[in-house]
């Protein structure tokens, strides 16, 4: 299943890792030589247990944790052994937006939503918060929301004030880790089709980190499959699901979801 291919990757291919492995120290070893393609303007989702070592896979696209070895291309570029300046760049071609959405409590919807503005840009402070509640609106929200803090929101409208914050500064890929969980089915859905929503309308590529079968199917151009540090099958859902790879079938199986009954989002 190694990637043979030598040299840069087709432009198609915004995220590209070749026998990537990760080790925190004598036999602690992670990741365990992954090779993976995100394919731009297309949903991948990474699945796998707890503690497989999806969050790691996801800490080293973002830039966030560099490789013991193997090759890490973002857009074109190998970011492995990148400086810390340099690197800095490449983690603004991301949005990411956590599993509890990771809003600053004591900050309001405002704060929250143009720090990385604030943080990244010089752009006056009148314009900042324009554009917050420019993307707040195309997110649904009302912009009185800008005034509350988070623990006045539900579930839903957090998850939605956490992409508005991770579109700021109008990335070419958004990254989720784990975007439904703790979430009620419904409500997981309603965050399936903005996950869906944001591809289409900013036109970004998504890479996702669940262990959400049903919202795998939903949402999915690219399924992974990783089991202990290795990926293990890829494919469309489809694929995953009645496919050769029977660590694959049983995964699917044991999630209990009856994936047939599952209605896709993703278009294209
Ligand atoms: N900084 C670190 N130092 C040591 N071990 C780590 C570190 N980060 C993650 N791990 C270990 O890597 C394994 C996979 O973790 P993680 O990537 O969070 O898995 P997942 O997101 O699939 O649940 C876990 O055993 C975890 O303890
Ligand atoms: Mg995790």
């Amino acid at each position: 299943m190694a990637a043979e291919t030598p040299g840069k990757p087709h432009p198609d291919e915004i995220v590209v890792l070749r026998d990537v492995k990760k080790s925190f120290g004598e036999g602690q070893d992670v990741l365990k030589g992954v090779d993976l393609v995100a394919r731009r303007g297309e949903t991948t989702v990474i699945i796998g247990g707890s503690g497989a070592g999806k969050t790691t896979l996801l800490r080293h696209i973002v830039a966030l944790e560099q490789p013991t070895s193997g090759e890490i291309y973002i857009d074109g570029e190998n970011i492995v052994g990148l400086s810390e300046r340099q690197l800095n760049r490449v983690r603004q071609k991301f949005g990411m937006v956590y599993q509890y959405a990771a809003l600053l409590d004591s900050c309001t919807v405002m704060e929250n939503v143009a720090f990385p503005l604030v943080e990244h840009t010089k752009k006056p402070l009148k314009e900042i918060e324009a554009k917050v509640v420019d993307t707040l609106k195309i997110l649904g929200l009302d912009p009185d929301v800008t005034k509350k803090f988070p623990a006045e929101l539900s579930g839903g409208m957090r998850k939605r004030v956490g992409l508005a914050r991770a579109l700021m500064l109008e990335p070419p890929i958004l990254v989720y880790d784990e975007p439904t969980s703790g979430l009620d089915p419904l409500t997981s859905r309603v965050v399936d089709d903005l996950i869906e929503e944001m591809r289409v309308r900013f036109n970004v590529t998504s890479v996702v980190i669940s262990h959400d079968i049903t919202s795998c199917f939903r949402i999915a151009h690219q399924a992974i499959l990783l089991i202990k540090g290795k990926v293990v099958a890829r494919g469309s859902p489809d694929e995953l699901a009645g496919g050769d790879s029977e660590v694959a079938r049983d995964f699917v199986r044991q999630s209990g979801v009856d994936v047939r009954q599952v209605g896709r989002v993703s278009k294209g």
